[in-house]
């Protein structure tokens, strides 16, 4: 429940990032010695990831702001249907298991609300490293001796489908070269986690990345980057609410689409090592942005901008590249009052004064973040369904946001008949 139309102030601590810890997480499996985290945000998503790899065989402790990992002996390389549907994200254990013993089974994830996501790429990238892989009941049934190095062009640039194939060819027999490689920030994470256990790879934060692969990785600590999406997100509450806000332990190189956008969209920003501050320099003036991989603007930060852009001074168009259904939010942030027309894979945004508060449901992540926004904006109350979705990829928020003077708390839902 959310009380609207207040400026958030203040100063908020930004987590470990989820999209780099999922991956790094999985990397565990590639050796037998120990792997130690440190800032890992505490997510249901990572605790998914976290039961996932312990009923393969790791063994797992908390520590306090981190993890201690270890996989001696892995003993069952199997994803079983009911958590990979709960996380797609689960596809990640798909190369490392092939990598380390030849053998794995783990579900298809199928569709999710923001579209169909297949792991087509992830397949013939593995296959074409030797592996024998069959669709059987569902699951991904694949088999190999040992993983082979080879030239792999992906054709369609995939975040995930990057890391898999990178952690299988750190110990493949030979050279793997990723053409057409995933850029994010998370993969170039993974790849320093990876080099950190003794990988050979070159290139990761390019479009091609070079791995020669090794006959077994050793114990490594790692650091996972702060979270980039969570950051943006608080950037455009803030910014959406005319706030003046201060984000800690970020990574300002990681934002820089993101940044240039609530600049066009009159906010001023200050750089002080990884902080970043926030202020708006006059009214909302909202801004048009596009989805591309990185380093341009990311899909994951466009509902977020979408409910600032409500709210802006004329009319503003985001176009969605990367998924065909990632415009859930836009019928929940109608029902405050928003006007926005979809045409294809393109929204229209005109600017209203205000939004009201009202009833509205969460359907993925990113949707359910920027409805939060847009409650804060709205005058009134605006209570939001389903959170647990948000409970997936940020941690605390309701927590942070309170810190920043957002008059918001977790309610149970109303019991049903
Ligand atoms: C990752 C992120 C997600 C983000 C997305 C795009 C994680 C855990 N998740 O998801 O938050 O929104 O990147 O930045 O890091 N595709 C294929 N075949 C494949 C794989 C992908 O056609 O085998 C297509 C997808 O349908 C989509 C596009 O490629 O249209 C990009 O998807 P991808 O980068 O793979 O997204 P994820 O890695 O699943």
């Amino acid at each position: 429940m959310i009380a609207g139309g207040r400026p958030l102030r203040g100063e908020v601590r930004i987590s470990g990032a989820k999209n780099a810890a999922l991956p790094i997480l999985c990397a565990s499996l590639l050796s037998a010695q120990a792997l130690v985290l440190d800032n890992l945000p505490e997510l249901k998503d990572v605790d998914t990831l976290v039961r996932l790899l312990q009923g393969m065989g790791v063994h797992a402790e908390r520590q306090p702001g981190g993890i201690h990992l270890a996989c001696p002996d892995l003993h069952t390389p199997v994803a079983a249907y009911e958590l990979v549907k709960t996380m797609r994200a689960s596809i990640l254990v798909l190369g490392p298991l092939l990598a380390r013993c030849g053998q794995a089974r783990v579900s298809l994830p199928g569709g999710c609300a923001i579209g169909e996501r297949p792991v087509d790429l992830h397949i013939k990238g593995l296959e074409a490293m030797g592996a024998r892989i069959s669709i059987e009941h569902g699951y991904i049934v694949a088999q190999v001796d040992r993983l082979r190095g080879a030239r792999i062009f992906m054709d369609t640039i995939t975040v995930t489908g990057t890391e898999n194939l990178m952690m299988a060819a750190t110990l493949a027999d030979g050279i793997t070269l990723l053409e057409n490689a995933a850029r994010e920030p998370e993969v170039i994470d993974l790849a320093e986690c990876l080099i950190a256990m003794g990988a050979r790879i070159k290139g990761h934060g390019t479009d091609l990345i070079t791995i020669e692969g090794v006959p077994a990785l050793h114990a490594a600590r790692h650091r996972v980057m702060p979270d980039r999406i969570e950051s943006g997100t608080f950037l455009v509450a803030a910014a959406a609410t005319q706030g003046d806000v201060t984000l800690r332990n970020t990574c300002p190189d990681a934002l820089l689409a993101v940044l240039d956008k609530l600049y066009e969209a009159n906010a001023s920003i200050d750089r002080n090592g990884d902080s970043l501050r926030i202020r708006m320099r006059g009214p909302n003036l909202g801004v048009s942005v596009r989805t591309a991989p990185h380093p341009a603007f990311p899909t994951d930060m466009q509902a977020q901008f979408m409910a600032m852009n409500c709210v802006a001074e004329g009319t503003t168009v985001i176009t969605e590249t990367i998924f065909e259904n990632r415009f859930m939010h836009v019928q929940e942030l109608r029902r405050l009052g928003a006007n926005i027309e979809i045409e294809g894979n393109t929204a229209i945004i005109r600017g209203v004064p205000g939004l009201e508060g009202a009833d509205v449901m969460a359907t993925d992540l990113r949707a359910s973040a920027s409805l939060v926004i847009a409650g804060l904006i709205a005058q009134g109350e605006t209570r939001i369904e389903r959170i647990y979705h948000l409970d997936r990829g940020y941690e605390h928020i309701e927590a942070k946001l309170m810190g920043l003077g957002a008059d918001i708390r977790r309610v149970a839902a109303p019991a049903i008949g």
